[in-house]
């Protein structure tokens, strides 16, 4: 059997890997997370491939992870 997984947490992975480009509700190298209007699967394609200056994380992040940041986003809009 597999040894238990704890869930990836949104909210610590965003501040690891994004909050130096994105604020909660200021804008700083990128727009403020409440300011993205993106539907989910928009914002699951630009965290995987980027987008202009940002990096992608495809290579990074496995999908849970994306789904936990997707998730912690929606959430604080
Ligand atoms: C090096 C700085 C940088 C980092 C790190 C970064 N971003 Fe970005 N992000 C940007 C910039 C700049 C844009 C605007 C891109 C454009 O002009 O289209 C952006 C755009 C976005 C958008 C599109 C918003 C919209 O409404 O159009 C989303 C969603 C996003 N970032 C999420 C994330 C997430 C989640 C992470 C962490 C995994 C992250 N970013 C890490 C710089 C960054």
């Amino acid at each position: 059997m597999p040894l238990a997984r704890a869930a990836p947490d949104g909210a610590e992975l965003f501040s690891q890997k994004c909050a130096m480009c994105h604020d909660l509700s200021k804008k700083k190298m990128g727009p403020a997370v409440k300011n993205m209007t993106v539907d989910t699967k928009t914002l699951r394609a630009i965290i995987s491939n980027g987008r202009k200056m940002m990096p992608p994380y495809a290579s990074m992040l496995d999908a849970e992870q994306i789904d936990a940041l997707v998730a912690y986003i929606k959430a604080q809009q």
